[in-house]
């Protein structure tokens, strides 16, 4: 018997890094999924295998590898803590191998890791009949974010978990958004990796030593936030749009954009987008793109000159799903 889960990945559309201090943020879940088949294994080591050609196991602290890549024991980590997590808040001690499939670019603020995270939770659980609430998915999957930064706001777990296009503030309630028309989304990826610890750091050391002029920053943030739930609970595409150009421009007063993001950004204008930002931690990663309806592959087309490969996406209302296999 195998136990399968998928949950989606995740554009964050406002409010990014400033989400960390207590200001809401908009996410959106993506029709790009991660896939988790649990089966148990004899004993209590944790297997974990990815599609990424990585695999190894955990037997407590201690990991084993063959695959003969660098950093394979911090990449299969968090799938493993996901799991643990599980067997240990239903004191269970048991084996489990993890096979690990993903649509969603790994690293590059689109939420791969936690659509692991959560799927693994899902999938685990659903293995050993542990019956766990999506609230209950949503907190345990956490733990595996803990390892990957430090001070996470839990904004892609959330959305990996629930699906839909959430209004997220640290701590409270999530709302759902309901976007009347469709949202035509690009998003493309600079190609270069980025570390959202280091990310997350480098804003809270800005923050440190400019605390008034960041922390007005981080207050506008959460303004603009609030002018986005308006926009797009009424469809205002054009007023959302405008929004993100302009929340781009206080990433970029914090520190996390670059060059190539920029230039995208810039593209994205000419292309006659209605809004680009980057999105996630920023340093690399992806820009996204809001268009005019059916402008999504004339943008895409447009901007490949500027570098990066551009993917059309959808919003997805379809949070974490569990089956399980013969
Ligand atoms: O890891 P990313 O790129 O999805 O970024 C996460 C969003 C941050 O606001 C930068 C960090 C957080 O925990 O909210």
């Amino acid at each position: 018997m195998r136990a399968c889960a998928t949950a989606p990945g995740k554009t964050i559309l406002l409010g990014e890094h400033f989400v960390v201090y207590g200001e809401p943020a908009i996410v959106a879940a993506i029709d790009r999924r991660a896939k988790v088949t649990a089966e148990e294994l004899p004993g209590t080591a944790i297997h974990v295998a990815s599609d990424l050609g990585i695999f190894g196991t955990f037997e407590g602290e201690v990991f084993n590898t063959s695959s003969g890549q660098e950093g394979v024991r911090n990449t299969l980590e968090p799938a493993k803590i996901a799991a643990q997590s599980v067997l240990n808040h239903s004191n269970l001690k048991r084996g489990v191998s993890l096979r690990i499939e993903s649509e969603i670019p790994v690293a590059v603020g689109l939420g791969s890791s936690s659509a692991i995270s959560v799927a693994t939770v899902a999938a685990v659980g659903q293995l050993f009949d542990v019956s766990l609430s999506s609230e209950e998915i949503f907190s345990l999957s956490l733990d595996a974010e803990r390892f990957v930064h430090g001070n996470p706001s839990g904004i892609d777990q959330r959305v990996s978990t629930f699906g839909g296009i959430l209004l997220y503030r640290k701590g409270e309630r999530t709302t759902e958004i309901r976007c009347p028309v469709d949202l035509p989304l690009v998003i493309i990826n600079t190609g270069k990796n980025r570390n959202t610890g280091i990310l997350v750091e480098s804003v809270r050391s800005l923050r440190e030593r400019h605390p008034a002029v960041m922390g007005q920053l981080t207050r506008a943030a959460g303004g603009l936030v609030d002018e986005g739930v308006a926009a797009l609970s009424t469809g205002d595409l054009k007023a959302f749009g405008e929004l993100m150009y302009i929340n781009h421009g206080l990433l970029v007063s914090a520190g996390v954009s670059i060059e190539a993001l920029d230039r995208l950004v810039y593209a994205a204008k000419a292309s006659g987008a209605l809004g680009a930002k980057l999105t996630g931690a920023g340093g690399g990663g992806c820009v996204v793109v809001l268009c005019e309806p059916g402008a999504q592959t004339e943008v895409a087309e447009g901007m490949k000159e500027a570098g990066g490969e551009p993917m059309i996406v959808e919003k997805t209302g379809t949070g974490v799903q569990t089956w399980l296999e013969e």
